[in-house]
């Protein structure tokens, strides 16, 4: 927005440059597992809200405060009513997303959380990644256009100088709503040229593109998805520590975040 104009008519033109990049001050992390969620809720010395922002019956959980100056809030899906089991998946992740963003009018969403990784791309467990794309593998139409609708490529917002001063790996994430992968699966995978697969990235980059608000894409890998073990099992065995691993990379993230605006990201 210009500056309102002085009472000679002239506008002050030195505050130009912050005007149209103001530093982060409101990011939302959103999170599926509260086993992700949790080592951050610590990092960040984060409280549970007593009396939610979000409408009545939802399992959806919010935990927030100040962190270096940063309105943080993490956002997490909350427990199955009925099954008592996190709420992963893409549709828990976009109704969280776009409940979160409605009430909260974040300047930046992070997605956080754990992926499968590909042995073949360079993957490794352990490795953290930031997504510059996403996009899903198990919405197949195919009818000429809807083809693409299917897929759902969104861009994640562009980040080189944190991928390049934090040095995490970069490359694309796959979604679907399934653990495992059919055949079918991976050769939407391979069409999505991806490196990781998650189960809420592509949902979350939807509604962020909806809503224009940047997002960033931050991927621990749990499992590798072309070896030789069960992905349930790796996933199960790796989860407590890659957890760990990933609290301590969106640290990091956030830590470089403060006092920056989205460009000089
Ligand atoms: N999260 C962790 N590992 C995964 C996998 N292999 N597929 C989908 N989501 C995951």
């Amino acid at each position: 927005m210009a500056p309102p104009p002085n009472e000679d008519g002239t506008t002050n033109q030195q505050d130009s440059t912050n005007d149209q990049h103001p530093p982060i001050s409101t990011i939302v992390i959103i999170i599926a597992m509260q086993t992700e969620a949790l080592p951050l809720v610590n990092a960040f010395e984060l409280t549970e809200d007593a009396n939610s922002l979000f409408p009545k019956g939802t399992p959806w959980v919010r935990y927030h405060g100040i962190y270096k100056g940063l309105n943080v809030n993490i956002i997490w899906p909350g427990k199955d009513a009925v099954l008592g089991v996190d709420s992963v998946g893409t549709v828990s992740a976009s109704l969280v997303t776009y409940a979160a963003i409605q009430s909260l009018q974040p300047d930046l969403i992070i997605n956080a959380g754990t992926a499968g990784g590909f042995k073949a791309k360079g993957a490794c467990i352990g490795d953290v990644y930031v997504a510059s794309e996403v996009a899903f593998h198990d919405r197949r139409i195919p009818i000429p256009v809807f083809d693409l609708y299917g897929v759902g490529l969104r861009r994640g917002c562009s980040t080189p100088n944190l991928v390049k001063e934090l040095d995490f790996k970069a490359g694309k994430l796959s979604t679907g709503d399934s653990l495992d992968m059919t055949p079918q699966d991976e050769a939407s995978i391979i069409a999505n040229d991806a490196v990781i697969k998650d189960m809420e990235g592509a949902a979350v980059g939807y509604v962020t593109d909806l809503l224009k608000v940047p997002a960033i894409f931050v991927k621990a890998v749990t499992d590798i998805v072309d070896g030789d073990k069960p992905t349930s099992e790796e996933f199960l065995q790796n989860l407590s520590a890659v957890t760990v691993a990933l609290g301590k990379a969106v640290t990091r993230v956030v830590d470089y975040i403060a006092g920056k605006s989205v460009s000089e990201l």
